[in-house]
Protein backbone atom coordinates (compact mmCIF):
# COMPACT_ATOMS: atom_id res chain seq x y z
CA UNK A 1 0.00 0.00 0.00
CA UNK A 2 1.34 3.40 -0.72
CA UNK A 3 0.31 6.74 0.71
CA UNK A 4 0.47 10.17 -1.04
CA UNK A 5 3.42 12.27 0.23
CA UNK A 6 3.80 15.59 1.09
CA UNK A 7 3.17 18.65 -1.42
CA UNK A 8 1.43 15.77 -4.13
CA UNK A 9 -0.83 18.15 -6.07
CA UNK A 10 -4.31 16.64 -8.06
CA UNK A 11 -4.51 18.35 -11.13
CA UNK A 12 -0.77 19.56 -11.63
CA UNK A 13 1.28 18.78 -14.75
CA UNK A 14 2.15 15.26 -14.23
CA UNK A 15 5.56 14.57 -12.06
CA UNK A 16 8.54 13.33 -14.15
CA UNK A 17 9.98 11.30 -11.18
CA UNK A 18 8.38 8.99 -8.83
CA UNK A 19 10.15 8.82 -5.27
CA UNK A 20 8.71 6.22 -3.01
CA UNK A 21 9.95 6.97 0.47
CA UNK A 22 9.15 5.30 3.78
CA UNK A 23 8.25 7.47 7.46
CA UNK A 24 11.05 7.25 9.90
CA UNK A 25 10.71 4.53 12.19
CA UNK A 26 9.91 5.39 15.72
CA UNK A 27 12.54 3.34 16.78
CA UNK A 28 15.28 4.86 14.56
CA UNK A 29 17.65 5.24 17.62
CA UNK A 30 17.91 1.14 17.40
CA UNK A 31 19.14 0.97 13.77
CA UNK A 32 22.13 -1.23 12.38
CA UNK A 33 25.57 0.38 12.68
CA UNK A 34 28.58 -0.85 11.42
CA UNK A 35 30.95 1.75 11.25
CA UNK A 36 29.81 4.30 13.35
CA UNK A 37 29.60 4.89 17.42
CA UNK A 38 26.02 5.36 18.61
CA UNK A 39 25.45 8.65 19.80
CA UNK A 40 21.67 10.23 20.43
CA UNK A 41 19.35 10.45 17.48
CA UNK A 42 16.69 12.91 17.80
CA UNK A 43 13.72 11.33 16.11
CA UNK A 44 11.18 14.24 15.90
CA UNK A 45 14.28 15.94 14.58
CA UNK A 46 14.74 13.10 11.99
CA UNK A 47 11.10 13.18 11.32
CA UNK A 48 11.00 16.94 10.67
CA UNK A 49 14.21 15.96 8.27
CA UNK A 50 12.85 13.29 6.37
CA UNK A 51 9.63 16.02 6.09
CA UNK A 52 11.71 18.69 4.53
CA UNK A 53 13.77 16.37 2.23
CA UNK A 54 10.00 14.88 0.82
CA UNK A 55 9.05 18.45 0.41
CA UNK A 56 12.64 19.26 -1.67
CA UNK A 57 12.09 16.46 -3.60
CA UNK A 58 8.35 17.46 -4.68
CA UNK A 59 9.70 20.94 -5.80
CA UNK A 60 12.11 19.66 -8.12
CA UNK A 61 9.64 17.61 -9.54
CA UNK A 62 9.39 13.96 -8.15
CA UNK A 63 5.28 12.63 -7.17
CA UNK A 64 6.60 11.70 -3.81
CA UNK A 65 4.63 7.98 -2.48
CA UNK A 66 5.24 7.24 0.91
CA UNK A 67 5.10 2.83 1.21
CA UNK A 68 3.33 1.66 4.25
CA UNK A 69 5.52 2.34 7.34
CA UNK A 70 7.16 -0.14 9.32
CA UNK A 71 7.37 1.44 12.56
CA UNK A 72 9.08 -1.90 14.55
CA UNK A 73 12.24 -1.96 11.89
CA UNK A 74 14.39 0.84 12.68
CA UNK A 75 16.30 1.26 9.59
CA UNK A 76 12.88 0.61 7.34
CA UNK A 77 13.72 4.60 6.39
CA UNK A 78 16.54 3.36 4.16
CA UNK A 79 14.05 2.50 1.30
CA UNK A 80 17.01 2.23 -1.16
CA UNK A 81 18.28 -0.98 0.61
CA UNK A 82 15.22 -2.89 -0.43
CA UNK A 83 15.55 -2.68 -4.28
CA UNK A 84 17.11 -0.72 -7.77
CA UNK A 85 14.95 0.18 -10.07
CA UNK A 86 16.10 1.14 -13.37
CA UNK A 87 13.49 1.95 -16.08
CA UNK A 88 13.18 -1.10 -17.86
CA UNK A 89 13.42 -3.26 -14.40
CA UNK A 90 13.40 -3.45 -11.12
CA UNK A 91 15.40 -5.45 -8.67
CA UNK A 92 14.30 -6.57 -5.46
CA UNK A 93 16.63 -7.23 -2.83
CA UNK A 94 17.70 -9.67 -0.11
CA UNK A 95 19.41 -7.05 2.23
CA UNK A 96 22.81 -8.39 4.17
CA UNK A 97 21.56 -7.13 7.22
CA UNK A 98 18.56 -10.19 8.56
CA UNK A 99 17.09 -7.36 10.89
CA UNK A 100 16.39 -5.35 7.17
CA UNK A 101 14.82 -8.38 5.19
CA UNK A 102 10.73 -7.99 6.22
CA UNK A 103 11.02 -4.72 5.32
CA UNK A 104 11.52 -5.97 1.46
CA UNK A 105 7.24 -7.51 1.07
CA UNK A 106 5.93 -3.41 1.16
CA UNK A 107 8.41 -2.16 -1.14
CA UNK A 108 8.22 -4.98 -4.02
CA UNK A 109 4.31 -5.01 -3.58
CA UNK A 110 4.69 -0.92 -4.06
CA UNK A 111 6.63 -1.98 -7.19
CA UNK A 112 4.55 -3.99 -8.62
CA UNK A 113 2.60 -2.23 -10.97
CA UNK A 114 5.50 0.30 -11.77
CA UNK A 115 7.86 -2.15 -12.83
CA UNK A 116 8.96 -5.58 -14.09
CA UNK A 117 10.33 -7.29 -10.80
CA UNK A 118 13.32 -9.39 -10.30
CA UNK A 119 14.89 -10.84 -7.18
CA UNK A 120 18.08 -11.42 -5.52
CA UNK A 121 17.75 -14.64 -3.81
CA UNK A 122 18.81 -16.70 -0.76
CA UNK A 123 21.51 -17.49 0.11
CA UNK A 124 22.38 -14.46 -1.95
CA UNK A 125 22.87 -11.14 -0.07
CA UNK A 126 22.34 -7.55 -1.84
CA UNK A 127 21.90 -4.26 -0.58
CA UNK A 128 20.39 -1.03 -2.95
CA UNK A 129 23.03 1.22 -0.99
CA UNK A 130 25.34 -1.20 -2.59
CA UNK A 131 24.53 -0.73 -6.17
CA UNK A 132 25.71 2.74 -8.21
CA UNK A 133 24.35 2.81 -11.59
CA UNK A 134 25.87 5.38 -14.71
CA UNK A 135 23.54 4.83 -17.79
CA UNK A 136 24.56 1.55 -18.20
CA UNK A 137 27.11 0.76 -16.43
CA UNK A 138 26.48 -0.43 -12.45
CA UNK A 139 29.12 -0.43 -10.10
CA UNK A 140 28.45 -2.83 -7.07
CA UNK A 141 30.10 -2.94 -3.68
CA UNK A 142 31.42 -6.04 -2.28
CA UNK A 143 30.69 -4.72 1.53
CA UNK A 144 29.36 -6.83 4.50
CA UNK A 145 26.20 -6.51 3.20
CA UNK A 146 26.13 -7.52 -0.76
CA UNK A 147 28.24 -10.49 -1.09
CA UNK A 148 29.99 -11.95 -4.24
CA UNK A 149 27.13 -14.61 -5.01
CA UNK A 150 24.51 -11.31 -4.70
CA UNK A 151 26.47 -9.13 -7.12
CA UNK A 152 26.78 -13.06 -9.39
CA UNK A 153 22.66 -12.72 -9.42
CA UNK A 154 22.37 -8.71 -9.63
CA UNK A 155 24.49 -9.48 -13.36
CA UNK A 156 22.78 -12.02 -14.36
CA UNK A 157 19.26 -10.53 -13.76
CA UNK A 158 20.13 -7.16 -15.49
CA UNK A 159 22.35 -8.98 -18.52
CA UNK A 160 18.92 -9.37 -20.73
CA UNK A 161 18.26 -5.55 -20.54
CA UNK A 162 22.16 -4.42 -21.57
CA UNK A 163 23.52 -3.67 -18.34
CA UNK A 164 27.21 -4.44 -17.09
CA UNK A 165 27.92 -5.18 -13.55
CA UNK A 166 31.19 -4.50 -12.18
CA UNK A 167 32.08 -5.09 -8.44
CA UNK A 168 33.89 -2.61 -6.62
CA UNK A 169 36.38 -3.00 -3.07
CA UNK A 170 34.55 -0.61 -0.65
CA UNK A 171 36.46 -0.15 2.73
CA UNK A 172 35.83 2.09 5.33
CA UNK A 173 32.46 2.93 5.20
CA UNK A 174 29.07 0.93 4.96
CA UNK A 175 28.01 0.91 1.55
CA UNK A 176 29.62 1.68 -1.96
CA UNK A 177 27.03 4.57 -2.05
CA UNK A 178 28.34 5.86 0.99
CA UNK A 179 31.94 6.04 -0.77
CA UNK A 180 30.90 6.98 -4.72
CA UNK A 181 27.64 8.18 -6.29
CA UNK A 182 26.84 9.64 -9.85
CA UNK A 183 26.63 13.25 -10.38
CA UNK A 184 25.82 13.18 -13.86
CA UNK A 185 25.86 10.65 -16.60
CA UNK A 186 29.60 10.13 -16.68
CA UNK A 187 31.06 11.37 -13.63
CA UNK A 188 31.05 9.64 -10.12
CA UNK A 189 31.65 11.87 -7.11
CA UNK A 190 33.61 9.71 -4.52
CA UNK A 191 36.20 9.29 -1.66
CA UNK A 192 38.92 7.78 -2.91
CA UNK A 193 40.08 7.16 0.65
CA UNK A 194 37.03 3.90 0.42
CA UNK A 195 37.08 2.91 -3.16
CA UNK A 196 39.93 3.30 -6.40
CA UNK A 197 38.86 5.72 -8.69
CA UNK A 198 40.28 3.55 -11.33
CA UNK A 199 37.79 0.80 -11.16
CA UNK A 200 35.23 4.04 -13.16
CA UNK A 201 37.28 4.36 -15.91
CA UNK A 202 36.50 5.83 -18.54
CA UNK A 203 34.05 7.67 -16.08
CA UNK A 204 35.55 10.82 -14.73
CA UNK A 205 35.93 11.08 -11.19
CA UNK A 206 35.85 14.30 -8.68
CA UNK A 207 36.84 13.67 -5.15
CA UNK A 208 35.12 14.81 -2.39
CA UNK A 209 37.20 17.42 -0.12
CA UNK A 210 39.60 15.25 2.26
CA UNK A 211 38.25 17.03 5.36
CA UNK A 212 34.79 15.68 4.04
CA UNK A 213 35.07 11.96 4.33
CA UNK A 214 31.20 11.16 4.39
CA UNK A 215 30.43 13.40 1.55
CA UNK A 216 30.35 11.20 -1.33
CA UNK A 217 26.69 10.51 -1.45
CA UNK A 218 24.59 12.89 -3.70
CA UNK A 219 21.53 12.09 -5.21
CA UNK A 220 20.30 13.00 -8.42
CA UNK A 221 16.93 14.22 -9.74
CA UNK A 222 17.16 15.06 -12.80
CA UNK A 223 20.27 18.43 -13.94
CA UNK A 224 19.85 18.28 -10.40
CA UNK A 225 21.25 17.11 -7.48
CA UNK A 226 20.03 16.86 -3.53
CA UNK A 227 22.54 16.97 -0.76
CA UNK A 228 23.02 17.29 2.90
CA UNK A 229 24.25 20.56 4.02
CA UNK A 230 26.96 19.44 6.14
CA UNK A 231 29.52 19.54 2.81
CA UNK A 232 30.39 23.03 1.72
CA UNK A 233 33.77 22.19 1.05
CA UNK A 234 32.85 19.67 -1.35
CA UNK A 235 29.38 21.56 -2.38
CA UNK A 236 31.98 23.91 -3.96
CA UNK A 237 33.57 21.70 -5.96
CA UNK A 238 30.49 20.61 -7.38
CA UNK A 239 29.43 24.55 -8.14
CA UNK A 240 32.49 25.68 -9.44
CA UNK A 241 31.84 22.73 -12.21
CA UNK A 242 27.82 23.88 -12.66
CA UNK A 243 26.21 21.56 -10.69
CA UNK A 244 22.74 22.58 -9.36
CA UNK A 245 22.52 21.69 -5.93
CA UNK A 246 20.13 22.12 -3.21
CA UNK A 247 20.47 20.82 0.28
CA UNK A 248 18.77 19.33 3.38
CA UNK A 249 19.28 19.08 6.62
CA UNK A 250 20.08 15.33 7.69
CA UNK A 251 21.79 15.21 10.97
CA UNK A 252 19.84 12.39 12.10
CA UNK A 253 20.07 10.29 9.44
CA UNK A 254 23.29 10.60 9.17
CA UNK A 255 23.97 9.24 13.16
CA UNK A 256 22.16 6.17 11.74
CA UNK A 257 24.88 5.71 9.08
CA UNK A 258 22.19 6.68 6.52
CA UNK A 259 22.27 9.48 3.66
CA UNK A 260 20.11 11.09 0.99
CA UNK A 261 20.65 8.44 -1.38
CA UNK A 262 19.48 6.19 1.29
CA UNK A 263 15.79 7.78 2.22
CA UNK A 264 14.13 7.49 -1.77
CA UNK A 265 13.71 5.07 -4.57
CA UNK A 266 13.39 7.40 -7.21
CA UNK A 267 11.94 6.11 -10.58
CA UNK A 268 11.45 7.89 -14.07
CA UNK A 269 7.84 8.43 -14.43
CA UNK A 270 6.77 6.32 -17.44
CA UNK A 271 3.73 8.08 -19.21
N1 LIG B 1 21.55 1.93 9.67
C1 LIG B 1 21.63 1.71 8.29
C2 LIG B 1 21.89 0.28 8.01
O1 LIG B 1 22.70 -0.27 8.70
O2 LIG B 1 21.33 -0.35 7.19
Amino acid sequence: MTRPGPGTTAGAKAPAYLALTRAVSPRLAECELTHLARTPIDVPTAFAQHHRYEQLLTSLGCEVRRVAPAPDHPDSVFIEDTAVVFDDVAVVTRPGAPSRRAEVRAVEEALTPLRALVRIVAPAILDGGDVCAVGKRVFVGRTTRTDDAGIAQLRTELAPFGYSVRAVDVSGCLHLKSAATAIDDHTVLLNPEWVDAGLFAPLETVAVDPAEPMAANVLRIGDTLVYADAYPLTRARLEARGQVVHTVAATEIAKAEGAVTCCSLVLRAQR
